[in-house]
């Protein structure tokens, strides 16, 4: 199971596991990258050229993906989508606006977070329901995953930020589903994701179908 098993067939998966040593960025795109680190230029570059493979999937020709002014990625017109990636793994969805109205992904490494970070990103009712989910999955680490999910399917609908402690997750953990309630002002009430760990990743991914 892969990220593409966590979407509907209209959205579009590219994944990559590694880098291609000494990719140039995309012609458009060098500006993005001017002076970041050797790691995030890597990261992006990867991350772009599988969002372009994904884009040329639904039938879009090659051209430069811009970041907006809170960092989102400025999609063709008509296109919804999202880009992920951690160590060892990188990946990008998109579909048509017309399919599907938004969709976020997400990749983390499968371990725990470290513990400084967790109240941070959790409400008290989450911290509750993390300590009574047993067996060897790193579940704090699929919270964080899944809420970044949400947050990257809720910017392009609201184009609002979304705290840790907005939104209020609960897991499913048999059906490998979660569910995010914002509590703040949301087009939708709910945000329903999928999770898979394969490979020493935590893949989470949020569509939502139509436009709300
Ligand atoms: C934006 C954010 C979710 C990115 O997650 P991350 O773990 O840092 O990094 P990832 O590699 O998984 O994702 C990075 C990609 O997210 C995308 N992204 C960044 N800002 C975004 C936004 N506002 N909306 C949608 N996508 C965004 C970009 O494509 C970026 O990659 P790129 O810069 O190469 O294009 C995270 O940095 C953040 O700001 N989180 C706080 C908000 C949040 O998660 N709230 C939870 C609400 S329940």
């Amino acid at each position: 199971m892969t990220l593409i098993d966590l979407v509907p067939p209209e959205v579009v998966i590219v994944e990559a596991f590694g880098d291609l040593p000494g990719e140039e960025p995309f012609p458009g795109e060098e500006q993005l990258i001017a002076r970041a680190t050797e790691g995030r230029r890597r990261e992006f570059i990867t991350g772009r050229r599988s969002a372009r493979e994904a884009l040329r999937r639904l039938g879009f020709p090659p051209a430069p993906i811009l970041t907006g002014p809170r960092r989102q990625p400025l999609w063709p017109a008509g296109v919804v989508g999202s880009i992920t990636h951690c160590a060892g793994y990188r990946a990008a969805a998109v579909a048509r606006a017309g399919d599907i109205a938004s969709v976020g992904i997400d990749g983390e490494p499968h371990a725990a977070l470290p513990p400084e970070v967790v109240p941070g990103v959790t409400l008290p009712a989450e911290r509750e329901m993390l300590a009574g989910l047993g067996g060897d999955l790193h579940w704090d680490r699929l919270l964080f995953s899944a809420k970044e999910s949400i947050y990257k399917a809720w910017f392009p609908l609201t184009e609002r930020w979304l705290g840790f402690d907005e939104c209020v997750l609960t897991i499913d953990p048999a059906a490998r589903t979660f569910t995010g309630r914002p509590l703040v002002d949301s087009p939708l009430p709910e945000f329903h994701g999928r999770f898979t760990v394969e490979h020493d990743l935590v893949l989470t991914a949020v569509t939502v179908g139509s436009r709300p």
